[in-house]
């Protein structure tokens, strides 16, 4: 830009953004709390459990993914701020009333896992499956929660549903029910984890490779299959490794092992407990006084896990020897929470998240399949 075109003119919001970058932590966290009260029951804050500390103890609610759906579907405040990642506000817009708010305290905190499946990848895998199936007859789409709106709407186009870590078993049932294959995307471990644990061959269990024609599989491969596994997977998870399980087992003999079904399938053979975020918490809270726990889920509910059960005697240890944390879950930040919580208060809903009108209505027919479908 040349010295003399003046500058665009900073909006009052990023004004305001760039004033709350500035603070610090207590500063922050006094503003929190001045805000909350003047919004009262206007305002709900929904916490995912990988927030950090700063930001988590201020939730209304926390939870994992299905869960926090749940909560948003049945929230009666003006304005739902959601800490966690930008497909958990989406889910929180869908299913909210049109008169309620979804805000994401940072607009950058996506999920790469989300990010590895597209609409127009997704369109092509489903024209080119098309060629060896009668896709419509024979095949159900599921996309994991961690997906954007678009492909959650392609699911309700075509008949599929939305799944979550704890209601994947369920929904791939509901799924089996109507047709005989699933098209299954991003997360392939969560795909094949279930799949197995519901006695599917794993070679019934194909991975489309979306940079390849034909996902790299032959027809044959495709007509065999049970289940076709998008080839996405979680960049936090899969730093857990079989070895670090390995290890804790020499060293512990008596401990127990439990994992996130987003780790890999070697990982999670070699686990005592599978489950969610939600059941990774009830299971290590309600095990007995002295157990020891190798954890393979994310640093930050790791950590908040282990201090709330240490006086019971009890251990939380992170699964991998070097620090991983969600970084874009990191994103949410008490700078971030403030400046939207402030600019509430002065009546400007900053950082909203709003599904366009059709794509939330089809959207939503996948999501209300899978609470319906859900324990
Ligand atoms: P949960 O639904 O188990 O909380 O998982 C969400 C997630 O993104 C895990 O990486
Ligand atoms: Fe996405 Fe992985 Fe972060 Fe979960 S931990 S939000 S799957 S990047």
């Amino acid at each position: 830009m040349p010295a003399t075109e003046p500058k665009p003119a900073m909006s009052q919001s990023a004004l305001a953004l760039q004033h709350f970058a500035d603070l610090d932590d207590a500063d922050c966290e006094a503003r929190i709390r001045t805000a909350r009260e003047a919004l009262g029951d206007r305002v709900v804050i929904l916490g995912h459990h990988y927030q950090r500390e700063e930001v988590f103890r201020h939730a209304d609610h926390a939870g994992d993914s299905l869960k926090l759906s749940r909560m948003a579907a049945e929230s009666n405040a003006e304005f739902i701020v959601f800490c966690g990642v930008h497909f958990m506000a989406e889910v929180a817009d869908i299913l909210s009333r049109p008169e309620q708010t979804a805000i994401l305290p940072d607009m950058a905190a996506g999920c790469s896992m989300a990010d590895m499946a597209n609409l127009a990848k997704v369109e092509r895998a489903w024209r080119e499956l098309g060629r060896v199936l009668d896709v419509e007859q024979s095949v159900t789409p599921v996309t994991y929660i961690n997906s954007a709106a678009d492909l959650k709407a392609f699911c309700g186009r075509h008949g599929g549903s939305v799944c979550t870590s704890s209601n994947a078993r369920q929904i791939l049932d509901w799924s089996f029910a109507r047709r005989d294959k699933i098209l299954f995307f991003p997360d392939q471990h969560l795909g094949r984890n279930t799949g197995h644990a519901m006695g599917i061959p794993l070679e019934q269990m194909v991975t489309w490779d979306f940079d390849k024609p034909l996902g790299g599989l032959t027809e044959q491969q495709i007509r065999d299959a049970r289940m076709i596994l998008w080839k996405g997977f979680c960049s936090v998870h899969q730093m857990f490794l079989p070895e670090h399980v390995d290890r804790f087992r020499a060293e512990h003999p008596d401990g127990k092992v439990i994992s996130h079904p987003e780790c890999s399938f070697e990982v999670c053979q070699k686990s005592d407990v599978v489950g969610s975020t939600e059941t990774i918490i009830r299971t290590v809270k309600a095990s007995p006084s002295g157990s020891r726990w190798l954890v393979g889920t994310e640093l930050n509910l790791v950590n908040r896990l282990h201090r709330e059960v240490q006086a019971e005697g009890k251990v939380a240890e992170f699964m991998s020897p070097t620090v991983c944390m969600c970084s874009t879950m990191f994103r949410i930040d008490p700078q971030h929470l403030a400046w939207v919580l402030e600019s509430l208060v002065a009546g400007d809903a900053v950082n909203r998240v709003q599904v366009p009108v059709e794509e939330a209505a089809q959207a939503r027919t996948a999501l209300e399949r899978m609470l319906a479908a859900s324990p």
